[in-house]
């Protein structure tokens, strides 16, 4: 019989962690008041305790409990966006363990748009804290039985929710008060610390009749980084490789064997098989549409690392520079091992 709802509610309340679905990719769920839980979410995926967690809401009123500065800016986020793909980092309030924070003013929160996920935060009735349920550093999961190739070595079990619909993380949204002496109302900044489907125009969409927020200082269509937000990330066991459009694969296997010295075989502590020689090469291909390729990401990701290749390749399309590809150039730059530019 299948790993259900009230199983999962039972293991949380004792305190271990389970493989929940969302309709970004799969997290490992812990209870937030739980902080040995929470310790275990950490030792399970090997993540550096520096890095914080999201907390999983099922409803807004239990978003309010979570942070110190809930305004207007966030109510009209949360009626527009939630459940959905969209994090917010807020001020924390003293629910907020500093184990979830690591050690920060804020917390990431989050109303996920699944239903299995939102029956289990209702279930359980307190929020949940959830990071991917990968490997640190590793690509994250988008099926249960992702989740149980990345850790059932640990026992973890996981509800099955089917395919992630989305397909990437959510977007990570910064939502800071900012005082200074003349304003007289509340001005808010905000940044994308990581992007994802929904975007700053999207935000902007939203906010604009508001008009009490700017944006913090960014380089144009850059992402600042947020605690955790490492270089590389994001990692299929094998090296991938982003080359321009035209490169054939024969170039491709050549320039990457001159070069296979300059890729390292551990990068920020995620260890990566890096061959000897070149002998198998993999394409992977993604939909031209954004959101068709979002979906389909990660999941090709694992389906080629597993053919046992000693390289991936990703071919850098023309479109690939557009702003409704941001969020995938993101991953995928983080993903990668080597770039070729043209
Ligand atoms: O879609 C998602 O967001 C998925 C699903 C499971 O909800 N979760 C997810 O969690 O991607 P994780 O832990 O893999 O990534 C969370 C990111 C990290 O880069 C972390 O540094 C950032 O969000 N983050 C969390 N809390 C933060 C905070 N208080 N300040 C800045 N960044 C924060
Ligand atoms: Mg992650």
């Amino acid at each position: 019989m299948s790993f259900s709802v009230k199983q999962a509610v039972e293991l949380l309340n004792q305190g271990i962690p389970v493989g929940m679905p969302t309709e970004t990719v799969y997290g490992l769920a812990a209870r937030i008041d739980l902080p040995e839980s929470i310790k275990k979410i950490f030792l399970i995926k090997k993540r550096p305790f520096f890095d914080p967690l999201i907390v999983h809401v099922s409803n807004v009123n239990q978003a309010k409990t979570l942070s110190k500065e809930w305004s207007i800016i966030c109510d009209e986020l949360a009626k527009k966006f939630w459940p959905g793909p969209l994090t917010l980092v807020l001020k924390k309030s003293e629910q907020v363990n500093e184990l979830i924070s690591s050690g920060l003013e804020t917390v990431g929160i989050r109303h996920p748009n699944h239903p299995l996920a939102q029956q289990l935060i209702e279930e359980v009735g307190c929020p949940l804290a959830a990071p991917s349920a990968n490997r640190f550093g590793r690509t994250s999961p988008t099926t249960a039985q992702d989740v149980l190739e990345e850790l059932g070595d640990q026992g973890i079990q996981t509800l099955d929710g089917g395919k992630c619909s989305v397909g990437i993380e959510s977007t990570v949204l910064s939502v800071n008060l900012v005082l200074t002496q003349k304003s007289t109302s509340q001005q808010w900044q905000l940044r994308i610390l990581r992007p994802g489907l929904i975007t700053k125009k999207d935000i902007d969409g939203v906010l604009q009749k508001i008009g009490n927020y700017s944006w913090a200082d960014q380089e144009a269509g850059s992402t600042l980084s947020s605690p955790g937000q490492m270089k590389h990330h994001y990692m299929p066991a094998i090296p991938l490789i982003l080359v321009p459009e035209h490169m054939s694969e024969k170039q491709l296997a050549l320039y990457v064997q001159q070069r296979l010295d300059q890729i390292p075989r551990e990068f920020e502590g995620v260890k990566l098989h890096v061959p000897r020689k070149i002998e198998k090469i993999v394409e992977l291909k993604l939909s031209e549409q954004a959101e068709i390729a979002a979906r389909e990401l990660y999941a090709n990701l694992r389906k080629l690392a597993a053919t046992k290749a000693d390289i991936i390749y990703f071919r850098l399309f023309k479109s690939y520079q557009l702003d409704v590809w941001q969020a995938l150039r993101d991953r995928l730059e983080k993903a990668a091992s080597l770039k070729f530019t043209d």
